[in-house]
């Protein structure tokens, strides 16, 4: 816990996000101010209202929030002028893999562009310790797994090749400039929801993950789920992914920013979070089974094109620097992500706001997620 008088100020961009928002939780119990500055692009302002709730009288009054885009300069120089931040956590990204496909200009624009104005204006005022969302989407198909932290890298979407460029240009930003202390998280597959039930995943349209979809499975706003390929040389022919409890995540950015505060010239280094383990898909499609007490019917499907075969990390090096490890396993995070989804099955929305647009709307959709609730509304008063 820090101290009332060396309470460190933190920085969170896309704090509102699924990842942001249980780690701006964490910060704020642990004694930090926090500072947030999201566009909502891909969350509501719900989401911050209960991250408050979650911290508490005391902590929440930690909690500053920023409406505003990190490629807006205007909207940089207000939050870096009003306040000294000792470092900054980047969540801020656009994160679907077959949009960037479709939309790559987008994708480049919001991620590289907004992550160079960032670190623009840090370096402007002084601060120059960063925590980067990296994925390990940058191991496209491994060559070797586990995943450890050396072994090439390589992207396969536009998405991923965001993230493999923003690794590059903070390696060189560190290079160039030695005050500069960067670590680079490569999250594996985050999943789950904090404990209460209160914040979680809650993605704009169609899942494009495997969790969030299960999940609107389960709770009957899509009927069943497709599971891409069954002829994998696997165990069971589907493919294998290393799934992580959000709050493992969550605390892995707590250890980051110690070690960064508390490490001389780190200079940029990149460390796995996963757990360690693979699981499949079948297999993770019968734990939410065992956890939800829910039947989950599937359509096997052709494979998704890009998908890799086996993805699981090396936590070790975590460990050892950070000494940091996942607490928590499948069963966990199956029973987390049921709880926030059957207490929130249509996420941050109520039922009174959806019948509230459907009155509004009368026919007239005008977003793909009003579209998304009005053709799952009769689902609603079944669940
Ligand atoms: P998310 O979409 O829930 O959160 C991202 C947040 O950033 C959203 O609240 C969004 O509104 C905000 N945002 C996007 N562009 C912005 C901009 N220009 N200015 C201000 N705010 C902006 O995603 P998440 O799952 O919480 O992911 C967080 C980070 O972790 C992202 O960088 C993502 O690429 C990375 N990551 C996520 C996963 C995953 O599976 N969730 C895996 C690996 C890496
Ligand atoms: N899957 C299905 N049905 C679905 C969704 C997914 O069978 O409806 C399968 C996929 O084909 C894949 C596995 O479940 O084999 C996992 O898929 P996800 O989309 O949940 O996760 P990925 O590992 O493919 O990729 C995601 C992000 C990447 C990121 C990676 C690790 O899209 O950008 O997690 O964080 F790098």
């Amino acid at each position: 816990m820090v101290s009332e008088d060396e309470k460190q100020t933190i920085l969170v961009t896309g704090g509102a996000g699924f990842i942001g928002s249980h780690t701006v939780l964490q910060l704020l119990k642990e004694g930090y101010n926090v500072y947030v500055i999201d566009n909502f692009d891909n969350s509501v302002e719900e989401a911050v209202n209960r991250v408050r709730l979650l911290a508490g009288p005391e902590y929440s009054q930690n909690l500053h929030f920023y409406l505003g885009d990190i490629r807006n300069k205007e909207d940089l120089e207000k939050v870096f002028s009003q306040t000294r931040f000792d470092a900054v956590i980047h969540f801020a990204a656009l994160k679907a893999v077959g949009e960037s496909v479709q939309k790559p200009a987008l994708y480049y624009n919001n991620n590289i562009i907004g992550s160079l104005y960032l670190y623009e204006y840090m370096a402007k005022y002084g601060c120059k310790k960063l925590v980067f969302s990296s994925s390990s989407t940058v191991y496209g198909e491994p060559e070797k797994i586990p995943c450890d932290e050396d072994i090439p890298l390589k992207a396969v979407s536009p998405y991923g090749r965001t993230k493999l460029f923003l690794e590059e240009i903070a390696r060189d930003i560190q290079k160039a400039d030695y005050e500069w202390k960067i670590i680079l998280l490569r999250y594996f597959n985050p999943v789950g929801a904090h404990e209460s039930g209160m914040i979680g995943e809650d993605p704009k349209g169609i899942p494009n993950n495997l969790m969030p979809y299960i999940q609107q499975v389960a709770v009957g706003r899509l009927p069943q789920l497709n599971v891409y390929g069954t002829d994998y040389p696997t165990k069971d022919g589907s493919t294998i992914r290393d799934y992580i409890h959000v709050m493992d995540v969550a605390n892995g950015h707590l250890a980051a920013l110690q070690k960064l505060f508390q490490t001389e010239n780190i200079g940029c280094v990149a460390y796995n979070l996963g757990t360690g383990n693979g699981t499949s898909v079948l297999e993770m499609i019968s734990a939410f089974e065992r956890a939800s007490n829910k039947k989950i019917p599937i359509k096997l499907c052709p494979r998704r094109p890009g998908d890799a075969t086996e993805v699981y990390s090396s936590p070790e090096k975590a460990f050892k620097e950070l000494g940091w490890r996942a607490k928590y396993g499948i069963e966990e995070m199956c029973r987390d992500q049921w709880n926030w989804a059957s207490k929130n099955p249509y996420g941050y929305q109520t039922k009174e706001l959806l019948q509230k647009s459907e009155r509004k709307e009368k026919g007239e959709r005008n977003s793909d997620q009003i579209f998304q609730y009005m053709l799952s509304y009769s689902t609603i008063e079944e669940y």
